[in-house]
């Protein structure tokens, strides 16, 4: 058992010794997953796997400071930061304030250089492609609407895609002239070359720019990005990732991905604090976007361009790497098994009912810890309300053309206990009904 000192201790030290120190009773599982190589090419080890460890967990959950009368399970919309993030954005924020023309622009904001460089090593890319953003909008909107195009050049991207990011391209529309073409996928989408397909379909000579998300909000569906992004680059067309939901949720790094756009947020599975993201743009490419905020024509090849917004807090971007400390003692592998662990745990149980249906793959590599799961004969708009009303439950009620459920996303600090009671008022809801 790795004890609340031993994980709190791994937290606190240097990620390399985290890999060496003796944080843990030699023999127990805590010390074989310490022993263990990591990255992305580590293969899994079975003794390590501390998934199913409540002890373990329970150690993780005492780093939040949530509120335990209700049950959180819209962990996707936006995330609680560990308090060791709360305090360190408190502190910057506290020297910011002494006298910020100095202390934030002199002293502070310098530092968001070494944060830059710590995501970019953590998240596999040079520090000279990425740019620290407010959220994953802010990075998507830059590349959306960095592209010159003219009256008549299309846009493609599926229904499911986010709704800000679909109403940026219809804005273009209005205002530029451009046509959105958008097209369905399955629900759930189990086959990575009909994905594809369906995106090499939909190309046509116009085609100017694809929007493809790596994880779909409504359902937790995560798409063949890799793929699309080399079927779209045999026709020259440049594919923007929408990486909101993906990035420190599953255990992946940009460099796998071969992409060349990628924009996420960080307030959700990195931890952060709130108003962060990331914004990845190859190198060789940077000039080619234009900034959402005007920047010198010196700045050109800069990735730094995208970061011009004016006066701005930095306290929440120096937070962020006490969130990415945070992660890596994790483990990225070890939270992307924890989460699958606790869709499981929800998934299996209401699965035994006929009535309750999945909008989400539960085969390895579709999903990983959000699902969206519907009832039939409940409303879903209904059950949702009445979660929160009456059981004080928080989870997201998603109609949608193309998805009708609820949409559940535990987090790392979320208990079986917690699953549980979700699990009892879903049942006790199909029983009874749901009131008028
Ligand atoms: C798929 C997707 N893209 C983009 C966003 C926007 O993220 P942010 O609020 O960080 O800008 C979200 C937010 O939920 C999302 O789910």
């Amino acid at each position: 058992m790795l004890s609340r000192r031993h994980f709190l201790g791994a937290l606190a030290a240097p990620v390399a010794a985290v890999a060496t120190a003796p944080l843990c009773a030699p023999g127990s599982a805590a010390a074989a997953l310490a022993a263990r190589p990591r990255g992305p090419l580590a293969a899994p080890d079975p003794a390590a796997n501390l998934a199913t460890d409540e002890d373990f967990w329970f150690d993780v959950a005492q780093a939040f400071t949530v509120d335990r009368s209700l049950v959180n399970l819209n962990n996707g919309g936006v995330s609680p930061a560990p308090a060791v993030v709360q305090e360190a954005m408190g502190r910057h924020l506290a020297f910011s304030n002494q006298a910020p023309a100095y202390t934030m622009w002199r002293v502070l904001e310098p530092q968001r250089e070494a944060v830059r460089e710590r995501l970019a090593r953590v998240f596999g890319c040079d520090p000279e492609e990425l740019a620290v953003t407010r959220n994953a909008s802010e990075g998507l909107q830059t590349c959306q609407f960095g592209f010159d195009l003219a009256r008549g050049d299309e846009v493609l991207t599926t229904n499911q895609d986010y709704p800000r990011m679909i109403n940026t391209f219809k804005q273009r529309e209005r205002r530029e002239g451009i046509v959105l073409r958008q097209f369905s996928i399955p629900v759930p989408a189990e086959d990575d070359d009909e994905i594809v397909a369906l995106f090499e379909q939909h190309i046509t000579p116009r085609t100017k720019l694809i929007l493809v998300s790596h994880m779909i909000n409504l359902t937790g569906q995560i798409l063949p990005v890799a793929k699309v992004v080399a079927m779209a680059r045999t026709h020259g067309i440049p594919v923007i990732v929408d990486g909101a939901h993906a990035l420190a949720h599953f255990d992946f790094k940009l460099s796998d991905l071969d992409c060349d756009y990628y924009a996420t947020s960080l307030h959700k599975w990195l931890f952060a604090p709130h108003g962060t993201g990331l914004l990845y743009i190859h190198k060789s490419l940077v000039p080619n976007v234009w900034p959402l905020m005007a920047a010198p024509e010196k700045r050109r090849h800069d990735i730094r361009k995208f970061e011009e917004i004016g006066t701005h807090p930095v306290a929440q971007i120096l937070a962020s790497a006490e969130a990415l400390t945070f992660h890596q003692a994790l483990g990225g592998k070890r939270k992307e098994q924890r989460l699958i662990h606790l869709r499981n745990y929800w998934c299996e149980r209401l699965l035994k009912h006929d009535r309750v249906h999945l909008n989400t793959s539960l085969k390895p590599g579709f999903a990983c810890g959000i699902a969206n799961a519907r009832v039939d004969g409940l409303d879903t708009g209904k059950l949702n309300a009445w979660l929160w009303n009456e059981r004080r439950i928080l989870t997201v009620g998603i109609k949608h053309d193309e998805v009708d459920g609820l949409r559940v996303s535990p987090s790392a600090y979320t208990t079986h206990e917690e699953l549980d009671r979700f699990c009892d008022a879903v049942e006790h809801a199909m029983k009874h009904g749901l009131p008028e």
